[in-house]
């Protein structure tokens, strides 16, 4: 992500990483805040908003944003804050445009009292979410604060628990995006978690429940600020965090591009964005990417670049269970949400992680009126005491929930082998794919072959003149048999049986065809996806 290609905007705004004062003038006043004047603390207290400021106009399309709330102040006469009411209370709350769509946005600043959050504070932010999910448009969290205000008490905490109900409502009805810019502790880490995306820039922002000195008095361990909840942490080991940045302006470009594959809510369908890539484009290259051994290694990426439109594709969730690729991309200018086994990772087996990932990505596009391609190579879910006393039933069972309550057009094209529950799993038609493809190289079935025949074929083996001999004999017989789509084709399992050149094109024809598909769940309360 260095470039803002997708946005409409030629030129970026200056670097928000350094406070600016050029809408306060206080470069060039005669006052400074060393003189300690009241005019001189009023100046500190602009030039300390403006890095809000500056994030937020970042944000938006030049000239657009407006700011509500600006004069508000705490209403607080205790603990010394009777003299720090300062007008905005620590939160810039406004709306703009994204590439010409409204936009609410709002941005803690850590220069005011920390960033912490207070009746007064938490109010403006919910009002910001109220006229967000009743205008039908995206919502921007930019978090670089302290928690919850010490001083406030309960309205603090009250605030948090307003804040976290309406993410809650307008969850799968706009999309939320939550930046975090610096600290993120407490309670606070609620709201991003509650949200559809959540970004930390690597070095200068954390997330925590608790603090390392906290940690080290209950636990005594001792941990780092970094190592307990930095971007790392959170981009590689928790999946907390969705996307990691270099620094403020890349994240705020990259919630610019993001939006642009996003409708404004989920009553519309994403904008189309067409760059003049050929989707009827022929690709040989294919046969290059992925190599007809179905045990050697390859980077899925390489399938998903050739596949969709040139440099469209974002992925999510990058260094978190790498063993599978999700990401948003276009295919003919419409937006789609890739979720591709990895063989380059594990195999690109199944655990966990890896159906979290899928699952939660999943229902980010249903929510979305995204369609969803899934890529198909995949051995299995994996096996071991590790996984299955990690819960990998209910984690399996949740990327499973998550296929089966898709409505979006579902496509699939099976690569190399898919085998077992992770065949089912897979966006297969016994779980409502729309469209099942595969190459002529696909295998499926319920194990491979060497493993097939040893269950199968143990005492056939061993009572043979020639075991090995008799063994290669039974392999072939079930290779030739069931590591073919054939089977599968026949049955009506698969759609049709595709050269890997003309994957682009078949899947941009059918997709055009499922566009416009509607199903129906049937009407409930909710339904219980596995934890
Ligand atoms: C009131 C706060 C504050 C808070 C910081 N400040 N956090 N004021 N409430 N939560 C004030 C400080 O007193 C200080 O005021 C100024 O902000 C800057 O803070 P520093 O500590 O000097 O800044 P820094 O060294 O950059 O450290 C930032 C920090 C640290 C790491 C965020 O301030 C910190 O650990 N704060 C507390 C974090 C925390 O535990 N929050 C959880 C709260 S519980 P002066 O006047 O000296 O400039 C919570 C529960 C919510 O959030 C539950 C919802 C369900």
């Amino acid at each position: 992500m260095n470039e803002d290609t997708q946005t409409n905007r030629p030129e970026r705004p200056s670097d928000t990483s350094e406070e600016s004062t050029e809408e306060n003038g206080s470069a060039e006043s005669p006052e400074t805040p060393s003189e300690g004047s009241a005019r001189a603390k009023v100046l500190e207290n602009q030039k300390r908003v403006s890095l809000a400021h500056s994030r937020l106009r970042r944000l938006f399309d030049d000239g657009t944003m407006e700011e509500i709330g600006a004069e508000v102040t705490h209403r607080v006469n205790d603990y010394g804050l009777e003299d720090k009411k300062i007008p905005g209370d620590g939160v810039v709350t406004a709306m703009g445009e994204v590439d010409g769509r409204p936009v609410y946005a709002f941005a803690q600043d850590r220069t005011v009292l920390g960033g912490s959050l207070g009746e007064a504070h938490a109010k403006k932010i919910t009002r910001l979410q109220d006229l967000a999910i009743n205008a039908g448009a995206p919502f921007v969290a930019i978090n670089d604060s302290g928690g919850a205000r010490i001083q406030e008490g309960v309205d603090a905490l009250g605030g948090y628990g307003e804040i976290f109900r309406r993410n809650v409502q307008a969850s799968g009805v706009i999309p939320q995006i939550s930046a975090i810019l610096g600290p993120c502790a407490g309670g606070a880490v609620y709201s991003p978690a509650l949200t559809d995306f959540v970004g930390m820039v690597d070095g200068s922002s954390f997330m925590f429940l608790t603090g390392p000195r906290v940690v080290k008095t209950v636990t005594f361990e001792d941990v780092s600020v970094e190592e307990l909840g930095g971007a790392v942490t959170h981009g590689q080991k928790t999946g907390v965090s969705h996307f990691v940045w270099e620094d403020d302006n890349e994240a705020i470009d990259h919630i610019r591009q993001l939006l642009t594959y996003l409708p404004s809510n989920n009553h519309e369908s994403p904008p189309v964005v067409d760059n003049g890539d050929d989707p009827e484009r022929m690709n040989p290259e294919f046969h290059e990417v992925v190599p007809t051994d179905t045990s050697e290694p390859y980077d899925v990426r390489g399938v998903i670049d050739l596949l969709a439109d040139e440099d469209s594709f974002m992925e999510v969730h990058k260094e978190w269970a790498q063993n599978i690729v999700v990401g948003l991309g276009r295919i003919g200018g419409q937006s789609v949400g890739f979720v591709a086994n990895q063989p380059d990772e594990q195999a690109g087996v199944l655990d966990i992680d890896a159906s979290r990932k899928g699952a939660r990505f999943i229902r980010t596009c249903n929510g979305f009126n995204i369609p969803i391609i899934s890529l198909v190579d995949v051995p299995g879910f994996l096996p071991g005491k590790h996984q299955e006393h990690g819960g990998a039933i209910d984690h399996g069972a949740k990327l499973l929930y998550a296929y089966c309550e898709a409505t979006v057009p579902k496509l699939s094209v099976i690569l190399r082998k898919a085998y077992g529950g992770a065949y089912i799993v897979m966006s297969s038609k016994h779980v409502g794919g729309d469209i099942n493809l595969a190459w002529p190289s696909a295998e499926i079935a319920v194990m491979g072959a060497k493993g097939a025949v040893e269950i199968l074929n143990r005492r056939e083996i061993a009572a043979a003149d020639d075991p090995d001999a008799k063994k290669q004999e039974l392999i072939d017989e079930y290779e030739g048999k069931f590591l073919n789509p054939n089977h599968a084709a026949r049955r009506g399992y698969l759609d049709a049986v595709i050269e890997p050149h003309e994957t682009r094109r078949k899947i941009h024809r059918y997709l055009q065809s499922v566009m416009n598909k509607r199903e129906f769940m049937p009407p409930k309360r909710n339904g219980n996806i596995p934890t």
